[in-house]
Formats: C-alpha cells, sequence, structure tokens
C-alpha cells in the first residue's frame, strides 16, 4: 500500500465516484441489505493496512467479525472495547490542527462481505450500493475493483457498480478510516466513533425507473386547500388515492382538497409514483412555512418551538440506532409535549424522519458540519472560509437537502453548527435558496444572520432575550445587516443546558416566549446522555463518559447533558420541560371559583382534551368529577366556573390542607399515548391547614447526662442530640453544603474557597430552661473570619426552632441552608406530605404537585450519572422515615420544609466520579432545608438569574419531631 493509493484520506474534496445525491425514498422495488456479520481487521495505522484484502479470492478467514451497522470502538461493551476505544472532546480536536493532514496513527477497519444477487435482479437495470453512515472516510471496492471513496460520514452515499457485479460469489470490501480530512469539518461535540455505522443496502433500478423525485406539497391556509406538484426528471404516472389522484402526470401542479399537515395534526397521504421501471410508494404532508410579518408560520399560523436538540445514541452501540430506539426517542417525545427536534448536528438516520412525519415533529435538519476547534487556534485556516473546502461543504448541504426534502415534517435546513464564518456557509444557502426554496435557512453561528430566515442564539439570558423579543437588541457588527435581521423571527437553538441536575429555569424562558410574537422558542441542550454502558470489576453496571477510556485530551462528563438518562429513563429535567411545555396553560382562581385554559398550540382546538378535576385534603381524595370546557382557538383563553360538584366539594370544612387539582389529559388514545394520558395539570389551595402532628410519645428514659425533650433525647452537657424517637442519632447541626451539580460549575469554586465544604463547629453556650434546652454554636471554614451563628432549641413538645444568621461577610450565594441529621440507623421508606412526586428546586418544580407520597429511600436519589446533589424534595409539610422493623419518625414543619434522605453523606456524593461509587454507610443522612439555591443551566448557559440565588441571610425555622 502506498501513500498515493491513500491521498484521498486527506483530500479537501467529499470523494470520487459515487452517484449523484438523491431522495432517500427514491427505491428500487429490489433490495438485498447488506447488514449483518462482515469480516473485519482492525489496523493501527495506515502504514499496517493488509495488501490485497480487496481481491475477491482473498483468504479472510484470520478476520474477525464485526455487526455492520456498528462503531467499532464499541465492540465488545459493556465489557472490555476490542478495537481502540471511544473517546470523547467537545470543541478540542484529538490531533494537531494542519488540516488537512491527519496523523499517521490512523486507526482503520477492513471489512469483507460475500454476496450473491436474489433471483429476480434485473440486469438490465443497474445495480447501486448505498451507505448510509460511514464515519470518517471510506473506500469501496467490488470484487477486487476500486469503485470510489468518500467523506461525509452521517450522509447518505452510493455508488453505482453495475459493471462490477455477477450473479453470484460477489466480494464487497470497505475499507474505513478513523481520521480524514472530513474529519476537520466533523468537530461535533460527541464521541470520535468510526466504522460503517449505519445500514448498507444493496439496490436493483429496473431501466427507466424515476431517479429521483421532489415532493412539493403545498397548503395554502386562506384557501384551504393544497397543491401537490412531483418534480420527477424523467416521465412517470402519480397515484394519491386519498385525494382521487389517478395514474396522473408527475410534474403537473394539483389542486386538491388536502388536509393539511402539521406536529399537531399529522396527517399524510399514501403516494405512488410509477414509472416503466416499477413503482416508488411515499407519504405527502401538505403544509406550508414561511417568515410572513416577521413570525414563523406553519400554514399560516404562528409557531412555537417546544423543542429538544437531538444526537443519536445509545449506550451500547453509539451512534448505531435500531428503528425500535428511534421510535422509543419520538414516542417519548410526544408523550412530554416536546413538538420539535433539531437533529443536533448532523442528519439523522433517514428513519428518524419518518417517524417525524408520521407523529408530527417539526424538524430543523441540520447539516453534517461543525469545524469549532478552530475557534482555539484563532479560526486560521477555517474551513468554513477557505475556498479548498467549496466543493465539500457544497457535498454536504446538497445531499442533507437532496436526501431529506420530501419530509413535510423538515420544515428548516441547518447549516452545520459552530462553524465559525465564513463564504463557504454563505455559497451553502444559496444552494438552498436556488434549490429549495420552499423551506427556511438556519445556522446559529453567523451573528449578524444576514443570508439566513432566522435570527438563532444558543444560551442567551432572560434579559438578552426580552430586549430581542422588543427588537431592541444590539445592532449587528455589519451596520448594513441590522435592518435585515431585526426584521428577522427569532429562536433558540440551544438553550437549558441539561446537563446532571437540571436545567433549571425553563418556566423563565417559556413566559418569554409567550409574551414576545417574535420570540419563536427553542431546543433545550439536549436530548439524551452520551454515556457508555460499563460494568465495575464486581459486574456493577454504570454509565461511562469522557476520560474514562484512556484518552489524553478529553472533556469529562460534558457529553452527559441530556433530559434523558442514557438508557432512555426519563430525569426530572424532562418532567420539567413536559409540564413547561404543556399545549394547554391551566389557571384556577380560587376566590372567583373559575378555572381558565388557554389553548397554546398554533392550529388545533381544545378537543383532543379532557379536563377533570380532583379535590384532596392532606393529599386524600374527597371529590372528583370531569370539567367541561368549551373549545378554545389557539392562542384564546376559554373561563369556566367551577361545577356544581367542585363548589360543594370547595364548600365543605376541610380537615387538613385542601388542594385542588386539575388535568387535562388525552380524550382519545393516539400513536403516542393511550386516552388518559396526562398533558398537563395545575394546583390551587382551596383552604384549611396542614394536621396536627400526632401525638408525641414519651422517650425512652434517658440515661445519666441526658436530657428528654418530646421524642429528642440531648447530651445535657454539649447540647448534642442523641436519639429522635426509635432512631439513634449520630449527628445534627446547621449544614450549607450540597454536592456542587454539574450546573454548579460557576459558583462551586467560590463555595470551595469559601470552605463551604470543610466548615468547623464550635459549642458557644448550652443554656437550659424549664422544658427547653438552647445551643448557641457558631459555624465557619479555616482560616477566614466569616461564618454561621446558629441557636439550636428544643423544647419540651419535641420541637426544634433553628435560627441561623450569617456573620461577617459572605463573599456569595450558597448552596442551602439546612439542617443535616445523621440517623444511626437504616430508614426504608419515606412518605410526606408537600411537593413530589419527584425530585424538585426553586426553579425546577414545575413538574410537581402537592399531594401525599410515599418512597422508598432508594427511590428517592436520582441516578445522575456523574454523581451529584439530587432528590430534594421540595416544600413538605410533614415526613415520616420507616425503618424495615416498622420504627418510625414524623417531621412536622411549619409552614413547609425541603428535605432529602440518603443512605450516603454529601461528602460521598461530592467526591463520587460514578454512581457505584456511592456506596450506602449503614446510616441515613436526613437534610431538613430551608432554602437552596437554584439550579439554572449555568454548566454551558448563563449565571443563574438573580432571583434563583442563595444569598447568605438569616433564616428561622421550626421542625417538630414525633415517633
Ligand atoms: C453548544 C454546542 C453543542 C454542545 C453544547 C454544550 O455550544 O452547539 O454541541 O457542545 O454547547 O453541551
Amino acid at each position: 500500500m502506498t501513500d498515493g493509493d491513500l491521498g484521498y484520506v486527506e483530500s479537501f474534496g467529499p470523494g470520487l465516484g459515487f452517484a449523484p445525491a438523491r431522495a432517500w425514498q427514491a427505491l428500487g422495488s429490489a433490495r438485498l441489505s447488506l447488514n449483518g456479520t462482515w469480516k473485519f481487521r482492525y489496523r493501527e495505522s495506515l502504514r499496517d493496512l493488509t495488501a490485497g484484502f480487496e481481491a475477491t479470492g482473498f483468504d479472510d478467514s484470520g478476520f474477525d467479525d464485526i455487526e455492520v451497522p456498528s462503531c467499532w470502538q464499541l465492540a465488545g461493551v459493556p465489557g472490555p472495547t476490542r478495537y481502540g476505544a471511544p473517546a470523547y472532546t467537545n470543541v478540542t480536536y484529538p490531533f494537531p490542527v494542519d488540516p488537512p493532514r491527519v496523523p499517521d496513527r490512523n486507526p482503520t477497519g477492513e471489512y469483507r462481505r460475500r454476496f450473491t444477487l436474489p433471483p429476480g435482479w434485473d440486469r438490465g437495470g443497474s445495480t447501486l450500493v448505498r451507505f448510509d453512515g460511514v464515519d470518517s472516510c471510506f473506500a469501496v471496492f467490488v470484487n477486487g475493483t476500486a469503485v470510489g471513496h468518500s467523506t461525509g460520514s452521517r450522509l447518505m452515499r452510493e455508488f453505482d457498480i453495475t459493471r462490477h457485479v455477477r450473479p453470484e460469489n460477489n466480494v464487497i470490501a470497505v475499507r474505513v478510516h478513523q481520521w480524514s480530512a472530513g474529519s476537520y469539518l466533523e468537530d461535533q461535540d460527541m464521541w470520535w466513533l468510526s466504522g460503517i455505522f449505519r445500514g448498507v443496502t444493496l439496490i436493483n433500478e429496473p431501466a427507466g425507473l424515476v431517479r429521483d423525485f421532489f415532493v412539493h406539497a403545498d397548503y395554502d391556509a386562506d384557501r384551504g386547500a393544497g397543491t401537490l406538484r412531483v418534480d420527477t426528471g424523467r416521465p412517470a404516472a402519480l397515484s394519491v388515492p386519498d385525494l382521487g389522484i389517478t395514474g396522473a402526470a408527475a410534474g403537473t401542479e394539483y389542486r386538491v382538497a388536502a388536509e393539511p399537515w402539521s406536529d399537531e395534526h399529522p396527517r399524510l397521504y399514501d403516494a405512488v409514483l410509477t414509472g416503466p421501471g416499477g413503482e416508488i410508494g411515499f407519504r405527502v404532508g401538505f403544509r406550508r412555512i414561511e417568515v410572513r410579518d416577521g413570525q414563523i408560520r406553519l400554514n399560516g399560523h404562528a409557531i412555537q418551538f417546544r423543542g429538544v436538540n437531538r444526537h443519536e445514541w445509545h449506550p451500547v452501540t453509539g451512534r448505531s440506532l435500531d428503528e425500535a430506539t428511534m421510535r422509543a426517542d419520538v414516542v417519548l417525545m410526544k408523550q412530554h409535549n416536546i413538538n420539535a427536534v433539531r437533529t443536533s448536528h448532523y442528519p439523522p438516520d433517514p428513519r428518524f424522519l419518518d417517524l417525524c412525519d408520521e407523529y408530527g415533529l417539526l424538524v430543523i435538519d441540520e447539516c453534517d458540519l461543525e469545524t469549532h476547534g478552530f475557534a482555539l487556534a484563532g479560526w486560521r485556516a477555517n474551513p468554513s472560509d477557505d475556498p479548498r473546502w467549496l466543493p465539500a461543504c457544497l457535498d454536504r448541504i446538497e445531499r442533507t437537502v437532496e436526501r431529506d426534502k420530501n419530509h413535510p415534517s423538515v420544515i428548516m435546513w441547518s447549516l452545520g453548527n459552530e462553524a465559525g464564518t465564513g463564504r463557504n456557509l454563505e455559497q451553502m444557502a444559496g444552494w438552498i435558496r436556488a434549490r429549495d426554496p420552499g423551506r427556511l435557512i438556519h445556522y446559529e453561528g453567523e451573528p449578524d444572520a444576514f443570508y439566513t430566515d432566522v435570527y438563532s442564539r444558543m444560551y442567551a439570558d432572560y434579559g438578552e432575550l426580552d430586549a430581542i423579543g422588543r427588537r431592541q437588541e444590539p445592532v449587528t457588527a455589519n451596520p448594513e445587516h441590522d435592518e435585515h435581521r431585526r426584521r428577522l423571527p427569532m429562536m433558540l437553538c440551544e438553550y437549558g443546558h441539561a446537563m446532571g441536575n437540571g436545567p433549571g429555569g425553563l418556566a423563565g424562558y417559556a413566559e418569554l416566549f409567550d409574551r414576545h410574537p417574535r420570540l419563536h422558542g427553542g431546543f433545550i441542550w439536549e436530548w439524551i446522555d452520551h454515556g457508555i454502558a460499563q460494568l465495575t470489576p464486581a459486574g456493577e453496571p454504570y454509565f461511562g463518559y469522557g476520560g474514562d477510556f484512556g484518552e489524553r485530551v478529553h472533556d469529562g462528563n460534558f457529553v452527559i447533558d441530556g433530559l434523558v438518562f442514557p438508557d432512555r429513563s426519563p430525569s426530572p429535567g424532562l418532567l420539567e420541560a413536559k409540564a413547561v411545555f404543556a399545549p394547554v396553560g391551566i389557571a384556577i382562581d380560587p376566590a372567583a371559583r373559575s378555572i381558565s385554559v388557554r389553548n397554546r398550540q398554533h392550529a388545533a382546538g381544545l378537543h383532543a382534551y379532557r379536563f377533570g378535576w380532583t379535590v384532596e385534603d392532606g393529599g386524600v381524595p374527597v371529590a372528583a368529577g370531569d370539567l367541561e370546557v368549551p373549545n378554545g382557538l389557539p392562542g384564546a383563553v376559554t373561563t369556566t366556573g367551577f361545577p356544581a360538584a367542585l363548589v360543594d366539594a370547595a364548600a365543605a370544612a376541610p380537615d387538613d390542607e385542601r388542594w385542588l387539582t386539575v388535568t387535562a389529559s388525552l380524550a382519545t388514545g393516539t400513536a403516542w399515548a393511550a386516552a388518559g394520558h396526562e398533558i398537563a395539570f395545575a394546583q390551587a389551595r382551596l383552604g384549611g391547614s396542614a394536621a396536627a402532628p400526632p401525638p408525641a410519645k414519651p422517650a425512652a428514659p434517658a440515661a445519666s447526662g441526658e436530657l428528654t425533650l418530646g421524642c429528642a433525647v440531648l447530651d445535657r452537657d454539649t447540647g448534642e442530640l442523641r436519639r429522635l424517637g426509635p432512631f439513634g442519632v449520630h449527628s445534627a447541626f446547621p449544614d450549607f453544603w450540597r454536592a456542587p451539580t454539574d450546573n454548579d460549575v460557576r459558583v462551586a469554586g467560590a463555595w470551595r474557597q469559601a470552605g463551604l465544604d470543610r466548615l468547623e463547629r464550635k459549642i458557644l453556650s448550652v443554656r437550659h430552661e424549664p422544658d427547653a434546652l438552647c445551643t448557641r454554636l457558631r459555624i465557619a471554614p479555616a482560616g477566614d473570619d466569616f461564618g454561621f451563628l446558629a441557636t439550636l432549641t428544643w423544647t419540651a413538645d419535641g420541637r426544634l426552632s433553628l435560627y441561623v444568621a450569617p456573620s461577617g461577610t459572605w463573599p456569595g450565594p450558597l448552596p442551602k441552608i439546612g439542617l443535616r441529621l445523621v440517623l444511626d440507623a437504616v430508614v426504608e421508606e419515606v412518605s410526606w406530605f408537600g411537593r413530589g412526586p419527584g425530585e424538585a428546586y426553586r426553579d425546577t418544580y414545575h413538574a410537581t404537585r402537592v399531594g401525599r407520597f410515599t418512597t422508598p429511600v432508594d427511590g428517592l436519589a436520582t441516578p445522575y450519572v456523574r454523581p451529584q446533589e439530587n432528590g430534594n424534595r421540595l416544600h413538605a409539610r410533614n415526613l415520616t422515615l420507616t425503618a424495615a422493623a416498622g420504627q418510625h419518625l414524623t417531621v412536622t414543619a411549619d409552614p413547609h420544609v425541603d428535605f432529602a434522605v440518603r443512605r450516603w453523606s454529601p461528602e460521598l456524593l461530592t467526591a463520587a466520579r460514578h454512581t457505584p461509587d456511592l456506596v450506602p454507610d449503614g446510616r441515613t443522612h436526613l437534610h431538613l432545608d430551608a432554602a437552596h439555591q437554584g439550579i439554572g443551566s449555568a454548566s454551558c448557559g448563563p449565571p443563574l438569574p438573580p432571583g434563583h440565588r442563595l444569598a447568605a441571610h438569616t433564616v428561622a425555622y421550626a421542625l417538630g419531631f414525633s415517633a
């Protein structure tokens, strides 16, 4: 093998020898999947390749077996990897920035497979081999002859191999290189993985078959009718039975009485093209996407993106997804009120777009182009502005648009992500305008937005968004572009960075999106944690992240930033998003005895939903019924009085806190959820107050030197707590630390600097009063003069009053202010009345409701892939901890307390790197907190808004204990 033969690896161009780009649906009737087991040999370097491996007669019996599609670095996962290892970087290229050169150490996979043409294969037509995704560069050989080579990992590539195939005994050989010049264009924030990772198909095209087609299915909302034209390039007959079109000439425009397609009502029509060479079936959705009057409109209606960024990910197979996984994503999105997806940052597996058409998701289809790593080199030689890369850039956008152009769900093309600025991007936009004027163009990286149709930003804070909403943003860098950009509608292509615990503050964004017509919502970053399934030596499963695979350059757990965990179980962030994205907004006015429902959809009425109400006293249902809500137009608010049964229920004297919950759920089943699936709820307190705690039983007689106050036993001299009801107490003191979340990144350093994780305690005084014990203590970090003064007063009714005040000047916000109780006991279950059932913080509580909940202690923890603060329950009025043998302790708060119950300390939680590090210590760590710092999304987004910060301030609260 000489360098000359491998010159394509470092070529600026997109490749050679392939067929022109076309729609993915354009497929002849005869197909042969080449997915399955291939022979495979892994080579570390280009100097180490197997000479003649492509020859038909080559003896590959020494090769391994590998599955196609797959990512070779993940072979063996969750066990040891067999071929190299995955590597994660965000911005940094894991090789020197020296385009188009890549390192000599360039892992290469040699793939071989035999095939026989199926009977009936039309030998008069052509035979093509289609690759749906090969990372990052490959050369194809058929029966020993080189047929072409290609870059552009996430794009479809076809080679015409008619001349090279015979009926039997064919060998296809593919050489895939991990690194190529193309890698410079694929610096997305994700794992570097290689191989034939999407499907391979052999296609037989009878002569005369339509090669490609372009569906133009417009919907005119003013006329309430559609038009259909299918461009085919050669004569073909079009049939759309449901529209009464049979055997009509494709290429002619037809006016049709079609229903429109939308995310809310994804109406599709089956269609067939018939030509001399056979039939091609596809589906048509009629819709118009446009910018009109400064707004993004779908079928005439202004839309709001309640979207997510979706990378393709599976914890075992990486970027190779099967259809069931894709469908699971789409169903989960629909169930959580998500209406839009940005295919960050490359065109997805084409089958995903079929599902978006079918289930109703608006798609921003993004080109496979990111050159972010050039930012670290001052954007010198950025491919986006270097004419030598123009053919590759154009090839990428062309293959994106051509492959996906017939999907109604695709409403916008995105030129790529974080590729800087430059002429090549402008030319890509120009190419789209000429080819597909029916869709909008997006690119966030050009701040002046002069060649795009939307003004897009990422991670803007509330203030900036509000200014843009009012069209008061600062002028563009080039003032000539200002007028254009100021007219554009605006969206956030990324916001709400869902790394670890979070994102917080989504509701503040939703409020701005609803307030300003110029703002069209956005896309949360991101859908899924890219964790890789791993096992400890003892066989305990966990998820790995950057740095776990021996990478010398990596970005740690920055790749763990999704709304779902790697196994696709929803994280609390997804539930929060669901609440904030709800298609109806319910508001209860208890004084006026009325309920308002705002239709937050863009086209549909309210008939898809059934409304119901429940009244609960202390979390126990006492009455329930249905609610008739008049149909409200999009944007409209309809108000209804309480139904008679609800008026009665509200009037009865409550024994406890009385809450009304109103829900909206699906009236009938859909493709993505059964009838009854809840899509929105609201609550209001109707009165009453929390029931008195059970009477305190006196504690067991105290030993000498101890004092009993209610169910608390204290040390007479030190004032320290020794027992609470049935449970021994290891320690009890005010605490201010939480294991920093990923979103605490901007403040955690200051917290450590201030010594919040290593506070010292000093008892200042212990005062005995009749029936009370009062301890004063100072809690402060070593090496500084600020701290807290705390007074803990226990009284005979088992009540603890806490008074905690800062002393000196605290340098910044605190993680929390609370009480940390460590019980020498193992508690199994917690039951509480307050917000639940899930985790919540002051800016992430919209998915929780006030009620009574019971959960095993293990169920209170949220298993963030990198352990961190989690599991807080907000605003509990009371909680009961129960041990396996039934012993229990009840805590009451007035008016409420935040709590967490864990089997490990905050110190362990802080130090843990992976979930198996969280080893229970045989105690119960009970946190009873007065206040928390919010969560936010500062791991990539803006700092926490001031309203969600926790300043050092004086806190006074009381807790009742009974057993
Ligand atoms: C954005 C980028 C994403 C991801 C995110 C942080 O800037 O477009 O790809 O890196 O930040 O998780």
